[in-house]
């Protein structure tokens, strides 16, 4: 690990690593419009269910599902819609979006996002340990007991903007 870092500074962030913070919407997330984009851009690979692409191995996926019993659960960071907009717009449709040359705008992004993460999945329990104070949970973790007084709904849909405001007051 200190070979691998050996030159990147402790305080540096290098280009191109992490998931990009993509800019909040002024509204809520929409499963609904991200339907479209979902039927549009995804579903080509990802499929009809969200059920992804099974080799003929039965083992290994060409496409992950995104949900269902086999996909990312409840406690993965792509549960948070702004690490699911952010890489979803970097990354996604694979082989054809990159960083430099998105194909999702951002609302396109974001609405993606609230249409998977409004499918079922598998649940990992919450552990109170996981957030000793909950007031340092992100504005998008999608989980209460919340510190701030907005609501479960807009902590997973947003808009997330008024939540950022009223931390930054306190
Ligand atoms: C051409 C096929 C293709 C299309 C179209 C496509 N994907 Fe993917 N997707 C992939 C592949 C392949 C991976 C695995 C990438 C990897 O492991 O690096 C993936 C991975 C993902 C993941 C990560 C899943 C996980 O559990 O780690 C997400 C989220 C995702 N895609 C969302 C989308 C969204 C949203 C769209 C539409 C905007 C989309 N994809 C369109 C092929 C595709």
């Amino acid at each position: 690990m200190l070979w691998l870092g050996k030159n990147v500074s402790k305080e540096s962030s290098p280009v191109g690593s992490g998931i990009t913070k993509l800019p909040y919407l002024n509204r809520a997330a929409s499963p609904e419009k991200g339907k479209v984009v979902y039927d549009t851009k995804c579903k080509s690979c990802h499929g009809e269910n969200g059920e992804g692409l099974l080799q003929p191995d039965g083992i290994a996926y060409s496409y992950p599902p995104l949900w269902g019993e086999h996909s990312y659960n409840t406690g993965a960071g792509l549960y948070r819609l702004s690490r699911f907009a952010g890489y979803a717009k970097d990354n996604m449709p694979f082989n054809e979006a990159t960083h430099q040359s998105p194909v999702l705008s951002n609302e396109e992004a974001w609405d993606v996002a609230a249409f998977v993460n409004s499918q079922p999945r598998p649940v990992m329990q919450q552990n109170k340990n996981d957030w000793p104070d909950i007031s340092k949970k992100p504005v998008d973790h999608p989980f209460g007991p919340f510190a701030d007084g907005f609501s479960e709904s807009q902590h997973k849909y947003g808009p997330f903007q008024p939540i950022a405001d009223a931390r930054k007051k306190h």
